[in-house]
C-alpha cells in the first residue's frame, strides 16, 4: 500500500505515520526527516538544504526529486511505504506521477493555523530516535527523556514562532494546491485534524483496515 500525508506543518503527519507504519509494516518515508539526518551527516545535500530549512523555506524541487528516487528504490519500498511531507510541490506531484507512482490513498489532515503555532512550539523531538512528543498533548513519562529509547528530547530549530509562520505561509502557497491535483484524481481523504491524538489515528486505520 502507498499513502501519502498531506497537511500543514504541524498537523500530526509524522505521528500518524509513525503509529500506521507500526501496524501496517510500511516504512516512512520522511524527507524533512532525511534532509535533517543528511545536514546533522554534513553531506552535499544536508549543506545545500540547511538555510532553506531553518528559514522555513522548501529546498529546491530538483535536490529533493533525486533524493526521493534515490530512496524509493531501496529494498524496504518494494511492498509500499509512507510518504510524509512528500510531495510538496505540483512539479514534486506530476514527478511523482512521472514516475509511474499512484498513491492508495493521499491522507489529508485539515488543522487550523491557529492551532498550528502552540503545536509546533510545544514539539519536542528524540535527538537520538527521532519520537515525537509535546509538552502538554503528548508529554514523555519523564521530562526532557525518550520514552522509547532514553534519548534527549530537543526543539527543533525550525519550531520557533516566526519560522513557523513562515512554514505556513510557505504551505498555503506552494503546498495547498496539491491537494486539488489528488482529488482531480480521486484519491484524497480528508481527516479534522484537530482531535485527540488516538481518535484521528483511529479514524485513519479505520479507512486503511477497511472499516470505516
Ligand atoms: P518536515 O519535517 O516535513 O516538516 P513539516 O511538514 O513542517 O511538518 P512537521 O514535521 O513540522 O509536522 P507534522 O505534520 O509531521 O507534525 P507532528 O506529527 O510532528 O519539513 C521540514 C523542512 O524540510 C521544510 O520546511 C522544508 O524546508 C524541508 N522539506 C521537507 N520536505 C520537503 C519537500 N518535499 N520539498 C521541499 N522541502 C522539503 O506533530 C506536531 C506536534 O503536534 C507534535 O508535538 C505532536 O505531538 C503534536 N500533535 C500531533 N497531533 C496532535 C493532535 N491531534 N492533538 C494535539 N497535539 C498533536
Amino acid at each position: 500500500m502507498k499513502l501519502i500525508f498531506i497537511g500543514p506543518p504541524g498537523a500530526g503527519k509524522g505521528t500518524h505515520a509513525a503509529v500506521i507504519s507500526e501496524k501496517l509494516g510500511l516504512p516512512i518515508i520522511g524527507t524533512g526527516n532525511i534532509l535533517r539526518e543528511s545536514v546533522k551527516a554534513g553531506t552535499e545535500l544536508g549543506q545545500k538544504a540547511k538555510g532553506y530549512m531553518d528559514a522555513g523555506q522548501l529546498v529546491p524541487d530538483d535536490l529533493i526529486l533525486a533524493m526521493v528516487d534515490e530512496r524509493l528504490k531501496a529494498p524496504d519500498c518494494a511492498n509500499g511505504y509512507i510518504l510524509d511531507g512528500f510531495p510538496r510541490t505540483l512539479p514534486q506531484a506530476e514527478a511523482l506521477t512521472a514516475m509511474g507512482i499512484t498513491p492508495d490513498y493521499v491522507l489529508d489532515l485539515e488543522v487550523d493555523d491557529s492551532i498550528i503555532v502552540g503545536r509546533l512550539t510545544g514539539r519536542r523531538v528524540c535527538e537520538n530516535c527521532g519520537a515525537t512528543y509535546h509538552v502538554v498533548n503528548l508529554p514523555p513519562k519523564q521530562e526532557g527523556v525518550c520514552d522509547v529509547c532514553g534519548g534527549k528530547l530537543t526543539v527543533r530549530k525550525d519550531d520557533t514562532e516566526a519560522t513557523v509562520r513562515e512554514r505556513l505561509s510557505v504551505y498555503h502557497q506552494q503546498t495547498e494546491p496539491i491537494k486539488a491535483y489528488f482529488e482531480n484524481m480521486g484519491l484524497v481523504h480528508s481527516f479534522d485534524g484537530s482531535g485527540k491524538v488516538n481518535e484521528v489515528t483511529q479514524a485513519l486505520l479505520g479507512l486503511l483496515e477497511g472499516t470505516r
